[in-house]
């Protein structure tokens, strides 16, 4: 396996040919209003192309390089959610802008969710579609910076990065979701990257120069988490010598990341929800009105809508927390991530802790690709980080992984040390022995590598020098 460092694939693109004058493509079976669009946006001082049907669309599309497509849903042949569907599948990176005669809210959120960029109801005002047009073509070389065709796909946003084409989707919808104002949850198991997700919304939206408060509302005593949210006054309690800010205030003009949102008290959901519906709280002790303008992350590794159903958690805080949801994957339905985390692991730890790690056994490898990861990447992260640690040679070997379940394996097998040598009743020559075991194992070791030196070296916890003296050693 060869791997190269992932921060080499990822420099940004703006020598892109169509920067200073972005192709748009108009797709509509109705003549007159292509027209009209085409005159508009040619105006505007767009290049402009169109196609009458998504057949005819998508062929152009393989031959020009187009920067937006602004498509009519019904059409006869491929309508336009087809032709969405299958210009993500195709051209991720171009922006889809769907345009319907019906404000029907289910086709708007069924566009979204398959990708579209935005959704306009016809009629529409010629200042609508002209700012429509003017955010996607404008947010465009944002939301691409992370595409990066390389012969192996790696995708990269913020301090993300997948292999997954169920990530990549996740990654296509942070850019649009970065630049709306609306609450979001983000669901998912431990350790699968929430909080980087919540950053990553931060750091590509209007806000990314702010502050960005995490906090945990797991981690915190009830009695102290009000005041930590909403500061206190002096002599709000016992103990409150001096008065304190709270993390709303702290966070404000930013974006605050409640994580944990499901450990959150009953009495503190009342009160978040007032802050998400008014804008405003007061602090501990205070009647005071705080105004703050804040965008409100929350995560959860419950099944919040469980809680809800339980009486654990507000629906009303619910559907206000959750306008957009994300759902970040576990590592097990994205298992081409391994190598890929494994590999950016392993030069981030080598080079923190000044080893000279390089590379990982295709044991080892195969070891964390059966491995289930009930800690997602976090616990993998962790893996790696002990692992190089320990690592004596410059591959990691299956040994100093210590997954449980692989210990399982080796422990069912027979370890090599079981093995008890004999010495027979008239002894035998140690040296000789011991040769014959060294030259045997050396040549194991290169069948199981198909004759790959450093990979066999890594086997035996020796180094390449090493390796290689005692192969010539015996000739081998
Ligand atoms: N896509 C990714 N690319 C790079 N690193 C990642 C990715 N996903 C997660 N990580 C790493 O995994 C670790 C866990 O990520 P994060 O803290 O965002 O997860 P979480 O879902 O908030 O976890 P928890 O539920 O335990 O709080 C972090 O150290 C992060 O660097
Ligand atoms: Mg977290």
């Amino acid at each position: 396996m060869s791997f190269t460092h992932p921060e080499d694939l990822f420099t940004e693109t703006t020598d892109s040919p169509s920067a200073a004058r972005p192709k748009i493509l108009i797709v509509d079976d109705d003549q007159s209003l292509r027209e009209f669009l085409e005159i508009l946006l040619a105006k505007e001082g767009y290049s402009v192309c169109s196609a009458p049907s998504g057949q005819m669309a998508l062929r152009l599309m393989d031959r020009e390089n187009v920067s937006l497509v602004v498509s009519d849903v019904r059409m006869p042949g491929i309508d336009g959610m087809t032709l969405l569907k299958e210009i993500k599948a195709k051209h991720a990176d171009v922006p889809v802008i769907l345009i319907t005669a019906f404000a029907s809210l289910d086709t708007a959120m069924a566009a979204m969710k398959e990708g579209a960029w935005d959704y306009l109801t016809k009629p529409f005002r010629i200042e609508e579609i002209r700012e429509v047009v003017e955010k996607a073509l404008e947010t465009r070389p944002k939301a691409q910076s992370f595409i990066r065709d390389t012969a192996d796909k790696i995708y990269k946003l913020d301090n993300m990065l997948t292999k997954s084409p169920v990530m990549l989707k996740i990654f296509q919808l942070i850019p649009r979701i970065a630049s709306s104002p609306s609450s979001v949850l983000i669901s998912g198991e431990s350790g699968t990257g929430k909080e980087l997700a919540a950053r990553a919304i931060h750091n590509l939206g209007v806000r990314k120069d702010k502050p960005f408060v995490v906090i945990n509302c797991g981690g915190i005593p009830e009695n102290l988490l009000e005041s930590e949210l909403f500061g206190h006054s002096r002599g709000a309690f016992t103990g409150a010598d001096r008065k304190k800010q709270g993390l709303f205030a702290i966070a404000d003009q930013g974006t605050i990341f409640l994580d944990e949102i499901g450990e959150l008290p009953m009495t503190l959901q009342v009160k978040l929800l007032r802050v998400v519906q008014q804008k405003s709280f007061t602090s501990l002790g205070d009647t005071k009105e705080i105004k703050v303008d804040v965008r409100i992350l929350a995560a959860t590794n419950r099944d919040l809508e469980k809680e809800v159903i339980a009486g654990r958690f507000r629906e009303d805080l619910y559907y206000r927390l959750n306008v957009i949801q994300i759902r970040m994957p576990p590592l097990r339905e994205r298992p081409e991530d391994i190598p890929l985390m494994v590999q950016y692991f392993l030069d981030k730890y080598s080079k923190e802790q000044n080893k000279a790690v390089q590379g990982i056994s295709s044991f080892a490898m195969e070891a964390l690709q059966k491995y289930s990861f009930p800690g997602n990447v976090r616990e993998l992260e962790n893996i790696i980080e002990r692992s190089v640690a320990l690592a004596t040679s410059n591959l990691l070997l299956p040994e100093s992984l210590s997954l449980a379940e692989f210990k399982q394996q080796k422990t069912a097998e027979s370890s090599p040390f079981s093995y008890e040598p004999c010495l027979g009743p008239e002894g035998l020559d140690l040296e000789q022995f011991l040769s014959h075991i060294e030259k045997t194992l050396l040549k194991k070791a290169l069948e199981r590598t198909n004759g790959v030196k450093t990979e066999a070296a890594g086997i035996l916890g020796l180094n390449f020098r090493s390796f290689r003296y005692r192969l010539s050693k015996y000739a081998l």
